[in-house]
């Protein structure tokens, strides 16, 4: 009987053990088991994600009549990369445009001045004779901006000359962000105009002035 006891205790100590080695050892199994489950179910999406009908850039393509995939861009699409004031894309040339993508007030007036005698008076000169200080120490020579060609070209070529540069002449466009450039022009041909102006373009008031010799301003 004793004996007896003694192994039933014996054995009930060892299932015990038992059965906490199987807990562990299952446990352990469902925890390498669960994230490869997660996995394949993951890649399983995956896949099919992966295997839609879809084009790659530039490839042929039956459906359409060109034979190409990607299509051309429409008319007057503009970069989103793009400011609105460099207008859209795909003109043939902005540079013949003659107007200006924002009203020109007193203060887009006195900003580009300001630019103007930063940026391009060194060389241009405070009035756009060309005349300016570094010309004065040997540099090229700019054309006036007085000169009838100048008088005549477009506000587009201004934009574009300070853009992209023109013979001599660097690019500004690191240096001067697109609504100013577009704030020097305006300058510019106020410039311009201060250089040859008829007396029938002043107001009759300041014509007055003129004529008793007092100061236009
Ligand atoms: C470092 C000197 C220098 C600076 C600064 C400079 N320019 Fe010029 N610019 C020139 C020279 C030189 C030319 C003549 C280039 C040529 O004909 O090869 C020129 C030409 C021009 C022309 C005439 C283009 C034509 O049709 O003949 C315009 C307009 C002009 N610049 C505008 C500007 C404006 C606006 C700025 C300021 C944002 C500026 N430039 C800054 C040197 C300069």
């Amino acid at each position: 009987m004793w004996s007896f006891e003694e192994n039933s205790r014996r054995y009930a100590v060892g299932s015990r053990q038992q059965r906490r080695l199987w807990l562990l050892s299952s446990l352990r199994a469902l925890c390498c088991l669960l994230p490869t489950a997660y996995c394949l179910l993951f890649l399983g999406c995956r896949q099919d994600m992966h295997d839609q009908p879809k084009y790659q850039p530039l490839e042929a393509s039956k459906f359409f009549d060109d034979g190409r995939a990607s299509r051309p861009l429409v008319e007057g699409t503009v970069p989103r990369s793009a400011s609105i004031l460099d207008g859209p894309a795909g003109r043939t040339n902005p540079a013949e445009d003659d107007f200006f993508p924002f009203p020109i007030t007193a203060e887009v007036l006195a900003r580009g001045q300001e630019r103007f005698n930063i940026s391009c008076a060194p060389c241009h000169g405070r009035l756009g004779d060309g005349n300016g200080m570094i010309v004065q120490r040997g540099f090229r020579r700019p054309p006036s901006y007085h000169d009838a060609r100048l008088r005549d070209a477009p506000v587009g070529h201004f934009y574009d000359v300070i853009t992209n540069g023109f013979g001599a002449m660097s690019s500004y466009a690191d240096q001067v962000t697109p609504r100013d450039r577009w704030a020097i022009v305006a300058y510019i041909r106020a410039l311009q105009l201060s250089q040859n102006a008829a007396l029938a373009d002043l107001p009759p008031e300041e014509r007055q002035k003129l004529g008793a010799g007092g100061p236009v301003r």
